[in-house]
């Protein structure tokens, strides 16, 4: 059984000068928030940096109070659970590998900060991951506590299908979003996360492009000029 290639998402960032879809990607932070974050660090993301898809300063502060990370040693050489700051990192939902592994079956669910970029073509990946979920063709057998998936290599994962109804996740204003619809959310959230420089590259790109074409020009009408008279 031949993994097949993911099919295009056709996500905004994906087209050539596309960029990020705001609402998509903070659709999609909720999707990471309520479903993901139980097994996925996102280690590499700070709560402040939330503010670069649009959430207002209060509910940056929202997001982090939510969760309780810990802190210390405090005067006393204790350590302590405190609410989130903006400045903290995402916490992860695993103090270690060992006890991430022992609440997976043995498999280790892998951070989330770089995932677009680890796999190839991983934003499509990651979508059609997320919605490739089947039942066992005839003749397969699953090991013990595995999962069929056409998408992944060797079609057994040990995560279990995460998005499974409609409605799972409750949007404002999107009440019964499809699993399409929330898996093509967290990934345009997971891409921004692993290259929220997309658009200002895209933007830098565009102005050398520019430059180039002016330089191109005047290049040609100072060769025209330098050689105007010769025999
Ligand atoms: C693996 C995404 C929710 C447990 C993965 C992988 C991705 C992913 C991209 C890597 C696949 C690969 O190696 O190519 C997501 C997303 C989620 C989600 C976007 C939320 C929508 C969960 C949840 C759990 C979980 C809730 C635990 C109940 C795992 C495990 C693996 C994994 C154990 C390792 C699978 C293996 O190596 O066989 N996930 N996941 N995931 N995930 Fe998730």
């Amino acid at each position: 059984h031949e993994t097949p290639r993911p099919p295009h998402a056709g996500l905004s960032f994906q087209r050539m000068f596309g960029s990020f879809d705001r609402a998509a990607a903070q659709r999609g932070l909720q999707v990471y928030r309520e479903v993901c974050s139980n097994c996925h660090s996102l280690r590499l993301l700070s709560y402040r940096n939330l503010r670069q898809i649009g959430l207002s300063d209060a509910e940056v502060r929202a997001v982090a109070a939510a969760v309780q990370v810990q802190d210390g040693p405090n005067d006393e050489g204790a350590m302590f659970e405190r609410p989130g700051r903006p400045s903290d990192r995402f916490r992860s939902p695993f103090p270690n590998e060992q006890a991430a592994r022992a609440a997976n079956n043995g498999a280790l669910p892998p951070d989330l900060s770089l995932i677009v970029k680890a796999r190839e073509d991983g934003a499509n990946y990651v979508h059609a991951l997320l919605t490739g979920y089947a039942d066992p063709p005839a003749g397969v057998t699953l090991q013990q506590g595995m999962n069929y998936n056409t998408f992944f290599p060797g079609h057994q994962i040990a995560m279990a299908p995460p998005l499974t109804a409609a409605g799972q996740v409750q949007f404002p204003n999107m009440p019964d979003a499809s699993v399409d619809q929330m898996a093509r959310d967290v990934t345009t959230f997971l891409a921004w996360a692993a290259e929220p420089e997309l658009e200002a590259r895209r933007a830098m790109g565009v102005r050398i492009v520019i430059f180039l074409c002016i330089l191109a020009g005047l290049a040609y009408a100072v060769k025209r000029k330098v050689w105007a008279d010769a025999h």
